[in-house]
């Protein structure tokens, strides 16, 4: 609930980037694609190393082990965030010295570190989002080796978002048999969110900004109407526009209803567990959900699912 009422939530927040720049690709998944080179994508993978490190050094420097024993964690999740904290710092060393004089540079962030239960919300979307990076991320890598060492990090980030959704928000520890790979664009619409400046020596990324999305409620449930916030982009036809929920491979649609005046509501599917983006799309094909065609950023959602559900809704 939080989770995604606080992302909603951010997706308002203020962010004064420098323009990325725009590097040309196809693909039709929701990966990146091919154009994008290896140092690129190290590029970017540090650019969230960063971003998740500032986060867990900022959020433990405010929170001690007081505050975690006040907001209702035992002792031992504040030690296990500790250890998180400590593989992020090392994700960004390792990058820094395999990029050498191409490494990034940290920017200046603002996290949204009210409370203790806000910091796990977001270390939940982090960890989540870093994950469907790198499972993107590895269609365009070239070097199989890069892939092998990408792939180490990015089983350590869905063991961490496995550990904070089900350990300390006492949910379920995976969202169904497939998670969903995210391509530059998508994760950095989210990224972005949590970005106040970036230093200008750092190279473009290889990514398109893409307009805001917000949802109301924030945390819908099933067959909820849900109220959707967007501009408009000049040249999308209003009449045929879709919410597309992403999950695994298998993206499920929403047609979207326009009031006449400037909003759109849609219907929440069935059938929705755990994690899911969502983002506006053109048509409700596979192809309109591939990251460079992406009409909004993403939306995150939070479904719950009790351990009598049969999890196997992705397969049908
Ligand atoms: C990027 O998008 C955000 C909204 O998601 C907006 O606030 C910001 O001004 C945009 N930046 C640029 C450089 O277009
Ligand atoms: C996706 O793109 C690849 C490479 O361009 C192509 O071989 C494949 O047929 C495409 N798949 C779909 C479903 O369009
Ligand atoms: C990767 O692409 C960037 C942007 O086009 C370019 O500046 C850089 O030289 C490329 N690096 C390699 C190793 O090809
Ligand atoms: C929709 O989003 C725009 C831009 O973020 C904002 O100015 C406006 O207040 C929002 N409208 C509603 C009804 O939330
Ligand atoms: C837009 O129109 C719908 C009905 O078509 C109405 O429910 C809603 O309140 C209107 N919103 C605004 C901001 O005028
Ligand atoms: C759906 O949208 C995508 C992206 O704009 C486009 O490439 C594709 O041709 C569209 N497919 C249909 C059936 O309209
Ligand atoms: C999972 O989905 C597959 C394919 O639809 C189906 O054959 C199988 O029976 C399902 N398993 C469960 C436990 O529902």
């Amino acid at each position: 609930m939080l989770f995604s009422t606080l992302l909603a939530a951010l997706t308002g927040a203020s962010v004064v980037l420098g323009a990325p720049s725009l590097v040309k690709r196809q693909s039709n998944g929701t990966t990146p694609a091919a154009s994008v080179n290896d140092t690129q994508v190290l590029q970017f993978a540090m650019t969230l190393e960063l971003l998740e490190n500032a986060f867990y050094t900022q959020g433990l420097q405010k929170f001690d082990q007081a505050a975690f024993e006040a907001a209702g964690y035992p002792f031992w999740v504040r030690n296990r965030f500790e250890q998180i904290a400590e593989h992020e710092a090392t994700h960004v060393d390792f990058l820094r010295a395999a990029l050498g004089a191409d490494a990034v540079s940290a920017c200046e962030y603002n996290f949204p570190l009210t409370d203790v239960k806000t910091f796990t919300a977001v270390s939940m979307a982090l960890e989540t989002t870093g994950q469907s990076a790198y499972m993107g991320a590895a269609a365009v890598l070239t070097d199989k080796n890069t892939l092998t060492t990408a792939a180490t990090i990015l089983t350590v980030e869905a063991r961490q978002a496995a550990w904070v959704g089900s350990a300390v928000l006492k949910g379920p520890a995976w969202d169904g048999p497939f998670e969903t790979p995210l391509g530059f664009n998508g994760v950095f619409s989210i990224a972005s969110q949590f970005l106040v400046s970036c230093p200008a020596s750092n190279p473009p990324l290889p990514v398109t900004n893409l307009t805001a999305l917000t949802v109301n409620p924030a945390a819908p449930t099933h067959g909820a109407t849900v109220t959707l916030n967007f501009t408009q982009p000049a040249n999308a036809d209003s009449s045929s526009l879709f919410l597309a929920f992403l999950r695994g491979q298998s993206p499920v649609f929403a047609p979207i209803q326009s009031g006449g005046n400037g909003t759109f509501t849609a219907t929440v599917p069935q059938g929705l567990q755990g994690t899911i983006y969502a983002a506006v799309v053109s048509n409700n094909t596979a192809a309109a959900t591939a990251d460079a065609n992406l009409l909004t950023g993403l939306a995150m959602f939070e479904f719950p699912f009790d351990s009598f559900a049969n999890n196997n809704v992705t397969s049908s």
